[in-house]
């Protein structure tokens, strides 16, 4: 969705998405790979797992969803009586694209007696067959919940081949999928960067290459690396992850009177925005506004569906 010339919006757009979030009775969520100006209108902005705990814990009448379609989706089908929309509809994501319900399927039937763990970037039907799901925040504690069976682990193979180190474990079966995004970091560029910087921090997340992730000095998720940027020791961090999460390091860090070098890890190819997630960058603030004024695009899931969606996701939330 392009907004138009003519839509109407008010001078003071940023006046304009408050005015509306009260009318509207509605709650704005968003993810830390959201533009600087979307995340400081939100209500609350966190990683996928803080944001799947947001939306369970939602009291409005209207959560307006400010991520990608999979996040959305979370928060429709913990909240089937609340109307949840998104900016953009086109707001996907390479993982749950790269996992179509069919092949998986038949992944998981090739498989007889194996449990299936699902990263929560996947789509209502991949969570439906799925016996738990994970963030980045909990993948390793919720795999030790299936300590000495079979396990599937999907869609991320760099997530899974990382989950497996840290449980200890090498007889995971995986799901080749990738985040097109953390894939796009340079092993060899990050070995250059090092030496160039040897009093550096360098901070990873787990959907990053084997390869990246080998040179990391702290793995974790997007909450993760915030925390450990601003409340770690290094005065020089690299960071491998989509950068928009330089924004909250950057606020935390003025709040706290401190100063620290962030250097974004770098890409295969310099003349791309590559670490730059393409479906998260969709939203715009106003984009944010016509779906806040029009309550549309909105997110909704088969009762069926969702019921069988909604057993892994709260079965998550418990063990969280
Ligand atoms: P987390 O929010 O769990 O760190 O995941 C990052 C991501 O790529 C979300 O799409
Ligand atoms: Fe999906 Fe990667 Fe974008 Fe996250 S950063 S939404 S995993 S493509």
């Amino acid at each position: 969705m392009t907004p138009e010339s003519g839509e109407g919006f008010p001078d003071d757009l940023e006046a304009g998405i408050r005015e509306l979030k009260e009318r509207q009775n509605a709650v704005v969520l968003a993810h830390y790979y959201q533009e600087s100006e979307v995340q400081d209108l939100a209500d609350f902005v966190g990683d996928s797992l803080a944001l799947a705990q947001a939306a369970a814990g939602a009291d409005k009448d209207v959560i307006v969803f400010c991520g990608v379609n999979f996040m959305a989706e979370t928060a429709k089908i913990l909240n089937p009586d609340r109307k949840v929309v998104v900016p953009d509809l086109e707001a996907g994501c390479s993982l749950a694209d790269g996992c179509p319900p069919d092949a998986f399927r038949k992944f998981i039937d090739e498989h007889p007696g194996a449990k299936v763990l699902s990263y929560i970037n996947c789509s209502a039907d991949v969570k439906a067959m799925s016996d738990l799901i994970c963030t980045s925040s909990n993948a390793v504690k919720m795999a030790r919940e299936f300590e000495g069976q079979p396990l599937i682990v999907a869609p991320d193979r760099h997530l899974a081949r990382w989950i497996g180190q840290q449980a200890n474990r090498d007889d995971l079966i995986i799901w080749q999928g990738a985040c097109i995004v953390h894939e796009q970091f340079s092993a060899k560029e990050l070995t250059k960067l090092r030496l160039r910087h040897p009093e550096a921090e360098v901070l990873a997340h787990p959907e990053c290459d084997a390869a990246v992730l080998d040179q990391a000095d702290f793995i974790a998720s997007t909450s993760g690396i915030i925390q450990r940027s601003v409340e770690g020791p290094a005065e020089t961090l690299i960071i491998a992850t989509e950068d928009g999460v330089f924004h909250e390091i950057e606020k935390r860090l003025q709040a706290l009177g401190k100063k620290k070098t962030l250097i974004q890890a770098p890409g295969m190819d310099e003349s791309c925005a590559c670490n730059r997630c393409p479906y998260m960058r969709l939203n715009t603030l106003e984009k944010l506004y016509l779906c806040l004024r029009d309550l549309k695009p909105e997110i909704t899931v088969p009762e069926d569906l969702r019921l069988k969606a909604l057993e892994p996701i709260e079965r998550m939330l418990e063990l969280s």
